[in-house]
C-alpha cells in the first residue's frame, strides 16, 4: 500500500472544521462519525451496508478482538481489513478504556494493566508496547495511544495522577509504534474538567507530537454540560493542523455541540446499540419501535429518510418483527440510525463549508423540538 497519512482543513466556520483525513485505504470526511466494529463486524451489518450509509471509517477495540479471536490469529489470516471484509480505513481503540470497564481483577502499574478476560477469566497484560503491538497485527490505520481513564467519581489529585500517568504512557506508545508510513498515531488527552489539567495533558502530548489528538476521560457520566464546558476550551490546546478525535460520543445533540467546538471525529456504540433495542433516532430525536403506538401504523419511521428501513417498510412493520424478536429488525433500524448520523455529518460538513453551520444546527434544534409525529 502506498501513500501517507495527512490532514487538509478544508473550511472553518467558528470553531467548527471541516476537512478530509487522507489514508492509503481512502479519505475520511471531517467532521466524520466512525460506526463501531467492536467485534470484527458493525453488529447487524454488511460491511458494504455499512459503506452505503456514508461511513469513511470504523472502529475496532484492541481488548476485544485480542481476547476473541487473537491478533496473531487475525495477522496470520491477513490483518483486520481481510478478516471482516472492509477495506477502507479503520481506527482501532488501544485497550486500556475497555479493560477499566469490561475486564475483572485488574491491576494497574507504571508498566501496565494485568487482567482477566471478561469472556473466560484468561489473564492478560496490555501496555503502551503490547497494544502497539496488537494495532500492528490487527493492520489497524489508526492506532490509539496507550492511556488511562480514570474512574468517576475521582479527586483532582487522581484525575491529576492518572492523566500524568497516561502522558508517559503516550510517549513510550510513540516509541513502540515507530515508523510506520501509511499509518497514524493518535495521542489522547486526559485531565477530566480541570482546565488546567487538561492544558498540561495537551501540553505534554503536542511535545511528543502525534498524527492527531483525541479527547479522552469525556461521555463517563459527567452530563453534557460539563462535557460541553470542557470542549468549549480543551480543543483550543491542540494543534489546528491535526484532527481532534473525541472519543464514546455520542447522542446526536452532543455530536453537534462538539461539532461546534472544534471537533473533527467521533465515534459511538448508540447508533448501532440502539438499532438492536428498538430505538430509533430522527430529526424528531427518538422514536420507540416497541411502543403500541406503532402497531397499525403504515408510515416508515422518517418519511423524509431515504435508507432502505423507512422506504420499504412500516412503522407497524418494524414494530411486529421486533415484538415477535425477528432478526431484521435490527438489521434495519441499525441501517437507519447509521444513515441518519451519516445524513447528520454531511449536513454539518456542507453547512460548515458554506459558513452557514449556525443555521444548520437552529433547524436541528427546531426540528427535535416538534417531535415525532
Ligand atoms: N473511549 C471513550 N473514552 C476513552 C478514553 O478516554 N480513552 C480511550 N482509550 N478510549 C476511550
Ligand atoms: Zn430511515
Amino acid at each position: 500500500m502506498t501513500g501517507r497519512f495527512s490532514f487538509t482543513l478544508n473550511a472553518t466556520d467558528g470553531q467548527a472544521r471541516t476537512g478530509v483525513i487522507q489514508t492509503p485505504r481512502g479519505d475520511v470526511r471531517t467532521p466524520a462519525f466512525m460506526p463501531v466494529g467492536t467485534a470484527a463486524t458493525v453488529k447487524a451489518m454488511l460491511p458494504g451496508s455499512v459503506r452505503e450509509t456514508g461511513a469513511d471509517i470504523l472502529l475496532g477495540n484492541t481488548y476485544h478482538l485480542m481476547l476473541r479471536p487473537g491478533a496473531e490469529r487475525i495477522d496470520r489470516l491477513g490483518g483486520l481489513h481481510k478478516f471482516m471484509n472492509w477495506d477502507r480505513p479503520i481506527l482501532t481503540d488501544s485497550g486500556g478504556f475497555q479493560v477499566m470497564s469490561l475486564a475483572s481483577l485488574r491491576k494497574l502499574t507504571e508498566d501496565g494493566v494485568t487482567f482477566s478476560s471478561h469472556i473466560d477469566g484468561s489473564k492478560h497484560f496490555l501496555s503502551p508496547e503490547t497494544s502497539m503491538e496488537i494495532q500492528r497485527l490487527l493492520g489497524s490505520d489508526i492506532v490509539m495511544a496507550f492511556d488511562e481513564c480514570p474512574a468517576l467519581p475521582a479527586s483532582e489529585e487522581d484525575v491529576a495522577k492518572s492523566m500524568q500517568l497516561s502522558m508517559r504512557w503516550a510517549q513510550r506508545s510513540r516509541d513502540a509504534f515507530g515508523d510506520r508510513p501509511g499509518h497514524a498515531l493518535f495521542g489522547i488527552m486526559q485531565g477530566g474538567v480541570t482546565p488546567e489539567l487538561r492544558e498540561e495533558s495537551a501540553k505534554a502530548l503536542t511535545a511528543i507530537g502525534f498524527e492527531g489528538y483525541a479527547v479522552g476521560g469525556l461521555a463517563v457520566g459527567e452530563g453534557q454540560e460539563a462535557m460541553f464546558g470542557v470542549l468549549d476550551y480543551a480543543p483550543g490546546f491542540l494543534p489546528q493542523d491535526k484532527p481532534r478525535y473525541l472519543m464514546g460520543v455520542g447522542k446526536p445533540d452532543d455530536i453537534v455541540g462538539a461539532v461546534q467546538r472544534g471537533i473533527d471525529m467521533m465515534d459511538c456504540v448508540l447508533p448501532s446499540r440502539s438499532g438492536r433495542t428498538g430505538q430509533a433516532w430522527t430529526r424528531r430525536g427518538q422514536v420507540n419501535i416497541k411502543n403500541a403506538r406503532h402497531a397499525d401504523d403504515p408510515r416508515p419511521v422518517d418519511e423524509a429518510c431515504t435508507c432502505p428501513a423507512c422506504r420499504g417498510y412500516s412503522r407497524a412493520y418494524l414494530h411486529h418483527v421486533f415484538r415477535s424478536g425477528e432478526m431484521i429488525s435490527g438489521m434495519l433500524l441499525t441501517w437507519h440510525n447509521l444513515h441518519y448520523y451519516q445524513e447528520l455529518m454531511e449536513g454539518m460538513r456542507q453547512a460548515i463549508a458554506m459558513g452557514r453551520l449556525d443555521s444548520f444546527v437552529a433547524e436541528f434544534h427546531a426540528e427535535r423540538a416538534q417531535g415525532d409525529i
